[in-house]
Formats: C-alpha cells, structure tokens, sequence
C-alpha cells in the first residue's frame, strides 16, 4: 500500500484497491464455495427466510485455500502497514448476498462486536473486503460514512429484537446497530460512499466506520470475503473461560503472527 493509500486510510476509515485477486484466485475461492454450500460446517449461517445461505464463517480454518489467502502478500503486507506491527486473523468470513434473497445489514460499527463480545482491547483492528462478484448498484453493496470512525466506538444498548447469542451478531437484525439520529448527524458532516467495484477489488476498513448495506434484489450474487486482522499486541488479556467465549469461527483462537506466504500454490 503506498503513501498516498496509508493517507487516505486515515482520513477517510477505508480505501480501495483495485485487482487485488486475480480471476484465477477468484475462481478457486469460489470453487472452493460452492463446495462449502453441500456441505455442514459450523458458522454456516443461512438468511431469515432459511432459503438461502447468507454466509460462511471461519473458512480458514478447515479450508486450506482459504487458509492462503489471509497470508497473501497483497493482504498481510497492507495489514501489518495499517497496523504497524505483526497480526493474526480475528475473523474470516464468506458474505453471499445472494440473488433476489440476500438480506440487508443495519447501521453498525464492527469493533463494538469485538470489544463487547471478544474482549478485544483497542480498535488496533483492521479489516479487508474482497469482491468475489463486480458490486454494482443493484446488488447490494456496503455504504460507509466516510471518517465516521472518528468518533471513536459508540455505545450502545442490544436491539431489543436481535436474535440471542452470536446468531444475532451477524443477522438482519444485528445486536448493536447505531441510531439514526447518530447516522444523519455523521453523514451530514461525512456524506455517503457506495463500495463497489470490479470483482477482485480489496476494500480496507476501519473497525470503527459505521457501515450498512440494503438487500439484493437483483440477478446478480454479491459475493464477498471480509478477512480482520488484529495486531499482536491487542491480543486479549484475561480471558474468559473458552466455553464461554464466541465460537472459533467468531473470535480467532490462534494468535501467533502471521507468516507472509511465498509461493502461491492453491489460489490459481
Ligand atoms: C458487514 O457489515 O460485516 C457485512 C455487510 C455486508 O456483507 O453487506
Ligand atoms: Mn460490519
């Protein structure tokens, strides 16, 4: 990531990188997908409706080519950049956004998840999201407000009808979601930006930059993997008991430093 991109990281919460993957790797993440979809794993997670698939979590850590991908050096290089120390992978997850049925995702801040739920100690945590599909217009693409994130972590109470549990952390109705009046007065001041762009596109974001995408009513599958790394040194102190804590698709159990990978050998 040059200069000009650390600069505009900071400023703005997020920038994008186009031709991140090439379709090569595109299409053996997505082989590897269409796999994940006749197969039972934990952290499958499926839409309201229960027709659909509305995403995979965890892929890392039962899917070798997946497991390549968080050691890119397209990824791991940038997040150590942003972070300016060595990291290992919170969270790994498949966003489907499938045609006609994929569901919105509310207002929200994504650290306040892993401050709340995770005991990660300091938004030092950055994530990247990667197209697997061209996102357009239509098919429902994330909208961010542009330097929201410094506000810093807002508090805020459950949603009273989110699901209990981690299920209602990544549901239509999410746990913690931020108002609409903190909204319109963060967008008066930041405006709206649309994330799209040409599959194989990397879209860094700040943990704390409020984000929201509308449903896809579209033809067109909205595929994406969102990959968080969290420094080192933001590793959680005391813990509580394992049992207790979000599931390993959730909350990254191995925190050793990740190594950049040096030959690709899976993704194309
Ligand atoms: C997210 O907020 O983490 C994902 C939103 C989306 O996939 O549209
Ligand atoms: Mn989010």
């Amino acid at each position: 990531m040059n200069e000009t991109d650390l600069k505009s990281f900071d400023l703005n919460g997020f920038v994008v990188q186009e031709g991140a993957l090439t379709e090569a790797n595109i299409d053996s993440l997505l082989e590897r997908i269409a796999q994940f979809e006749k197969t039972e794993y934990p952290g499958h997670v499926l839409e309201k409706h229960g027709n659909s698939y509305r995403a995979f979590h965890g892929c890392h850590l039962y899917d070798a080519h997946f497991e390549e991908l968080t050691r890119l050096p397209q990824m791991l290089g940038p997040a150590e950049q942003i972070l300016k120390e060595q990291v290992y992978i919170h969270q790994l997850k498949v966003n489907l956004k499938q045609a006609f049925s994929g569901e919105m995702w509310p207002w929200h801040q994504d650290y306040i998840y892993w401050k709340k739920e995770d005991q990660i100690p300091t938004d030092a945590i950055v994530s990247v999201m990667i197209f697997l599909d061209d996102v357009t217009e239509f098919n429902g693409p994330l909208f961010f407000i542009p330097k929201s994130q410094n506000l810093g972590c807002i508090d805020t109470n459950k949603a009273p009808d989110s699901p209990e549990g981690w299920e209602g952390n990544v549901s239509a109705t999410l746990t913690y979601q931020v108002d609409e009046d903190t909204v319109s007065a963060l967008v008066k001041d930041g405006g709206l930006f649309s994330a799209t762009g040409k599959k194989g596109t990397a879209v860094w974001f700040h943990g704390n930059l409020v984000h929201a995408s509308p449903p896809n009513i579209s033809p067109n599958a909205r595929r994406l993997v969102i990959l968080t790394y969290n420094a080192i040194s933001n590793t959680p102190g005391a813990q509580i008991p394992s049992a207790k804590q979000r599931p390993e698709f959730l909350n990254g159990r191995d925190r050793a430093a990740l190594n950049m990978l040096e030959r690709v050998s899976l993704l194309g």
